[in-house]
């Protein structure tokens, strides 16, 4: 299979040569159990907890305060339950309408155990209204979860005032920070827990890490042996620890130089694609993450658009991400109000440490061809309000 053109890094990143290069090791002769006594055990400990004082200097964190999980679904579920049922009096918990389901449906759950739970709406750019959060804080809020960037739209959110602010209350502040570690820089002072994950900074899949404020109490999800300061038991999952750090390690060391490229990349690709008639870009101009785009097609469907993508060696996303077999428009689009005549084509344009200018061309030089042909079979037509 000859290899497309690949700008889906929202989605999921080729882990890094370098990354494959440290972890390996630890998949052959450093197999050791970290936990075990011997030479073998003391070498697989020696690599998880150099792995966490490099992502703990990266945050200027404390390496107590890093906690591994099996990826950031676990580590949202564990910031938001962990914190709920760690809680003696504070019991109302604020979000916004745009996370990650890894955060709004354990909300939800939250709210089904009886937690209260307020959802906050975003502008039609994505963005929460900081005073929308103070006015929503209660007596009794104990947890505020907003997340730093979007991983459909890529608007970031006003993270560092909203972490303050509740600061300033009393109230714990988490934030997903899935899209944005690596990118952005993220402002700790004012984050009490953080969620990390490997696979979308080209480290491996299945691992991830919450950041815990020292003093944060948390109830651990998973209960055994007592593995990471007794908040996360389970044997590590060394040669993914190793991935992460390698990972993290290169992402911190090249995050403005990539950043910089990445957001030209962003500029070029609204250009272009302003150029199709019927579009429009989701999310917020500048306000952004540098490796997201997203755009809608008017008469067309994204499934289609993708698939036609596909074809012709490009391997892009619906803006909708629909993981139901329903297809029903993303959550995160119908929260900024894409019109339902353009919800259902949409396609998310996500970029990466390996994408090149001529990559962004060719993207660029097949789209509009896509987009006519696809259009040429809708039964609706450009400037048309009908829904569908
Ligand atoms: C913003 C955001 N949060 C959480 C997740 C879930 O991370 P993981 O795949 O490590 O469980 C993702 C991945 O899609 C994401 O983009």
């Amino acid at each position: 299979m000859t290899r497309p053109i690949y700008l889906d890094h929202s989605a999921t990143t080729r882990v890094a040569p370098e990354v494959v290069a440290a972890m390996e090791p630890y998949m052959g002769d450093r197999f050791g159990n970290p936990s075990s006594l011997h030479a073998l055990g003391r070498e697989a400990r020696a690599a998880v907890e150099h792995s966490r004082e490099t992502i703990a200097m990266h945050l200027g964190a404390n390496t107590k305060e890093i906690v591994f999980t099996a990826g950031a679904t676990e580590a949202n579920n564990l910031a938001l339950i962990g914190a709920a049922f760690a809680s003696e009096e504070r019991r109302h918990i604020i979000t916004t309408a745009i996370e990650h389901h890894a955060v709004l449906h354990t909300a939800q759950w939250l709210q089904s155990q009886g937690f209260p739970v307020t959802v906050l709406d975003v502008d039609a750019a994505g963005r929460v209204d900081v005073d929308a959060v103070r006015q929503a804080l209660r007596e009794d809020t104990l947890l505020v979860s907003i997340m730093a960037g979007n991983n459909e739209i890529g608007t970031l959110q006003p993270i560092q005032e909203i972490g303050t602010m509740c600061r300033e209350r009393g109230v714990l502040f988490h934030t997903d920070a899935v899209q944005a570690f690596g990118k952005v820089p993220l402002p700790m002072d004012s984050v009490d827990l953080l969620s990390v994950s490997a696979h979308k900074l080209h480290g491996p899949k299945g691992v991830g890490f919450l950041y815990v404020r020292r003093g944060v109490k948390l109830v651990p999800l998973l209960h055994g042996g007592g593995h990471e300061g007794g908040r996360r038991s389970g044997t590590e999952n060394v040669p993914s620890i190793v991935g992460l750090g390698a990972a993290t390690e290169i992402a911190f060391s090249e995050m403005e130089k990539l950043a910089t490229r990445l957001r030209g990349f962003r500029a070029r690709l609204i250009e272009g694609v302003a150029g199709i008639p019927g579009t429009r870009l989701n999310g917020h101009p500048t306000e952004s993450l540098p490796h997201i785009a997203n755009f809608s097609f008017e008469a067309i469907e994204g499934e289609g658009l993708v698939l036609k993508l596909d074809e012709l060696g490009v391997a892009v996303s619906t803006g909708s991400a629909c993981s139901s077999p329903d297809l029903e428009p993303s959550h995160v689009l119908r929260a900024i109000g894409v019109p339902m005549s353009t919800i259902h084509g949409s396609l998310r344009v996500s970029t990466g440490r390996g994408t090149t200018p001529e990559e962004i061309e060719a993207f660029l030089e097949h789209l509009p061809g896509a987009v006519e042909a696809l259009r040429a079979f809708s039964p609706f037509k450009v400037g048309d309000r009908r829904v569908h």
